[in-house]
């Protein structure tokens, strides 16, 4: 049930717009109330006297709308209904919008409040297959996904143009229950606690061209920055090389090399209630990094002959330096004696749990979307899961960081 939810709906310009005034119905059926942003395309499909009749409130489909609605506090309206809404559906939303949205675009009452609400936003794309196929639809809508916007995907069924194929606004029961399903998941458990994370490879320098580096994608970081934003947390994320969008409202930090990450992670760490580190950082670092590029021709043997050195372990260091109400999670990759490796470096690094997974598993570890995973607790506990979504994982991590409840 909605119940004292407030629900802001943005309809934009395409024919499924029709099925919005019996959705606004439903959700205060259901104890909801609604408020309704809307495009000018949009008005052009469904009247906005007869939305603002069945949420019982004025509808905004101006940028710069008459004062004199009730609905507009003040002339800084966005700011107002970013602040009131707990969750934001955009519904149908056209390619357009869905595009303009990925960009930062911010030009008419849907997109600007798409970049302005504080809560979830959810997206329920409808259009044409075609456009819905579209590589452009596809990877505006990628982006989005990454930032942390919830894409209803559509449905496969007759479509306006007389087609069928994928591109059908869900039926109202389905867009309702996924509307309540982001509302029962965005607890904001850890609310007012800063959490540092960190993701991705670094690179460590041979010469100005070349580097060692590894395959992480930097994809379960992310997802973990992602979904403790979600759950209210101030988020840090100190990344190395990576091409993954940054989640809204994470604070992102790039850097390249372990000694970086290094002096990233000891700056930041002590202000952080709790610490992550899933960044794949090098153990060692070329001893020597040549200013110039190392020539062929310059090497008058067969062999070149790179020396290593250790690179400082930020794990360890901060397992040292660990206050007593922060919590400290590490990961572990290993491919053999997988169990005693990971409890090793738990106790060594003074973790309060380890996340251990095996890449040469099925559906596990570096650049998939998926993950298997074991976490070690420092009591001794053991926690074997099959395979997860990365977003999974990273919520079952913060479930159990939320149950130490330190503060
Ligand atoms: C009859 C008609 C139906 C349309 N239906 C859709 C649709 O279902 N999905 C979509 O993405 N665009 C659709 N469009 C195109 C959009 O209306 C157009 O891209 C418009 O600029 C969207 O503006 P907005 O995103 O600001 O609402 C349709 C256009 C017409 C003329």
């Amino acid at each position: 049930m909605l119940r004292g939810k407030k629900i802001l709906i943005g309809i934009t310009g395409g024919i499924a717009a029709y099925k919005i005034p019996p959705l606004v119905r439903e959700f205060k059926k259901q104890g909801a109330a609604v408020k309704v942003v809307m495009t000018k395309a949009a008005t052009e499909f469904i009247n906005p006297n007869t939305l603002a009749a069945l949420s019982e409130n004025e509808i905004v489909t101006d940028t710069f709308p008459d004062a004199s609605l009730s609905v507009i506090k003040s002339e800084t309206w966005h700011i107002h209904l970013g602040t009131w809404a707990d969750i934001m559906l955009i519904a149908p939303a056209t390619a357009n919008t869905i595009a303009k949205i990925a960009y930062g675009i911010a030009d008419n009452p849907v997109t600007i409040m798409a970049l302005s609400v504080r809560c979830p936003v959810a997206i329920s794309p409808a259009m044409d297959t075609y456009m819905w196929e579209n590589p452009a639809t596809q990877e505006n809508l990628s982006k989005l996904r990454q930032r942390g916007y919830r894409i209803i995907n559509p449905e496969v069924g007759e479509l306006a143009s007389g087609l069928t194929g994928k591109g059908r606004l869900p039926e109202i029961k389905k867009l309702t229950t996924s509307i309540q399903k982001i509302l029962d998941k965005a607890h904001q458990d850890f609310s007012g606690k800063k959490i540092l994370v960190t993701a991705g490879p670094t690179y460590e320098p041979i010469d100005p061209v070349r580097y060692i580096g590894n395959r992480s994608s930097g994809k379960m970081g992310f997802a973990i920055a992602r979904c403790a934003a979600e759950r209210g947390a101030k988020v840090t994320l100190i990344s190395g090389p990576s091409n993954l969008e940054t989640p809204n409202f994470v604070e992102r930090i790039e850097i390249e090399t372990a000694e970086e990450m290094y002096n990233q992670c000891i700056k930041h760490s002590s202000k952080s209630d709790v610490v992550i580190m899933a960044a794949a950082v090098a153990d060692f670092k070329p001893e020597i990094t040549a200013n110039r590029k190392i020539k062929k021709e310059d090497i008058v043997s067969n062999n070149l002959t790179l020396k290593l050195t250790k690179t400082k372990d930020i794990l360890e260091t901060l397992g040292k330096k660990k206050k007593k109400h922060q919590v400290l999670v590490g990961f572990a990759l290993e491919t053999d004696n997988e169990i005693e490796n990971a409890v090793k470096k738990l106790n060594r690094k003074n973790l309060d749990f380890i996340v251990m997974n095996n890449p040469l598993k099925n559906g596990a570890g570096i650049g998939s979307h998926t993950n298997v995973v074991s976490f070690l607790h420092k009591n001794g506990t053991k926690e074997i899961f099959n395979k997860m979504l990365k977003d999974d994982v990273a919520n079952q991590i913060l479930n159990r960081i939320s149950k130490l409840n330190r503060s």
